[in-house]
């Protein structure tokens, strides 16, 4: 029985507490390993100022890279070159202290930054398996908001119903047919763990839900066009603690089907819910590894301050 107040036991829980881990892999060695037979792509990899930090060879291949990447507000560097690949139907969690830039880097990967005047790309994300370049101002942003879905700190449900807020990028994607929209529909509500509490009510509005609903209720609207990646900025911050769980429960089923990044303060939710964990500081990547092995055996001095708590 876990004591009163405490939050439920999630199966992961046990990441950071387990035995002390081998040293670090480096990237080479990593590169080695993984799954049998499947053709492997070079491994996450690091900035400059990072050349010891270490990554983990991925279950998959790299679904998104990111090269040599920068971005500007104005005359301001948020992002500075950045290397990092994202494992393939994993989770990756991205920590680092407030304002490193962790929010700026995942808005780049659905385009969000295009939204507003006097902002820059430079470098690289590459979407695989198509090599296409997600931040190439020929690629359309629409497109890539399909493609790459994004799950906001605060739900934010569209003032419709809860069927119409699953079934807007559906319709915009073309599909007419009801019984489609409704099986699809569905789908990702049950995808989302919330077919069971709302099967009854889809057509009230989604603002009747609680922030917990609610917040489910957006990822069913970030599965339902079928995306390649979801990002989660913080997605549990302004929940309670059990449906901070069911989120959690969720995020780690979600990570068999699309890839995943999440941005999260929390250093029991990075290790529960992540495979790999990358730790952003003032723009820079300082380091990228297994969560297991970043968490017990950090490469870098300023990965373990951070993560110990002594800043941030
Ligand atoms: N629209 C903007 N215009 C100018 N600068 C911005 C803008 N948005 C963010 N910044 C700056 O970019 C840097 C990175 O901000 P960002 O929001 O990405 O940080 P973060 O790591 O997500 O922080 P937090 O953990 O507090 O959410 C900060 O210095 C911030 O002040
Ligand atoms: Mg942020």
């Amino acid at each position: 029985m876990s004591p009163p107040g405490s939050r439920p036991a999630h199966p992961r829980d046990t990441i950071a507490r387990g035995p002390a881990l081998a040293a670090p892999v480096s990237v080479d060695a990593a590169a080695t390993g993984g799954a049998a037979g499947r053709p492997r792509e070079p491994l996450p990899t690091t900035t400059p100022a990072n050349q010891e930090a270490t990554a983990a060879a991925p279950a998959a291949g790299i679904k998104a890279r990111v090269q040599d990447f920068s971005f500007y507000y104005g005359p301001f560097q948020a992002v500075k070159n950045v290397s990092i690949g994202f494992a393939e139907r994993a989770v990756t969690a991205l920590i680092g202290p407030s304002g490193c830039g962790k929010t700026t880097l995942l808005r780049c990967f659905n385009r969000m930054h295009d939204l507003y005047p006097d902002t820059r790309y430079e470098g690289k994300i590459v979407l695989n398996p198509s090599g296409i370049n997600i931040v190439d101002r020929r690629i359309s942003p629409i497109e890539m908001r399909m493609r790459i879905s994004m799950v906001f700190q605060k739900p934010n449900p569209f003032p419709k119903s809860i069927f119409e807020n699953v079934a807007y990028g559906l319709r915009l994607r073309g599909v007419r047919s009801r019984r489609e929209l409704a099986d699809r529909v569905e789908t990702a509500l049950k995808g989302a763990a919330l077919w069971g509490e709302v099967s009854d009510r889809l057509r009230k509005p989604a603002f009747a839900l609680s922030g917990g609903q609610q917040q489910r209720l957006c990822i069913a609207r970030a599965l339902a066009v079928e995306p390649e990646i979801v990002l989660f900025d913080e997605p549990t911050s302004a929940l309670d603690p059990i449906a901070t769980s069911k989120i959690e429960e969720l995020i780690h089923e979600l990570r068999s089907r699309v890839t995943i990044i999440i941005v999260t303060h929390n250093m029991q939710q990075a290790a529960r819910v992540s495979d790999f964990t990358a730790f952003m500081y003032l723009g820079e990547m300082v380091e990228v590894g297994r969560t297991d092995m970043m968490f017990q055996n950090p490469a870098r001095p300023l990965t373990e301050q951070y993560i110990s708590g002594r800043f941030g």
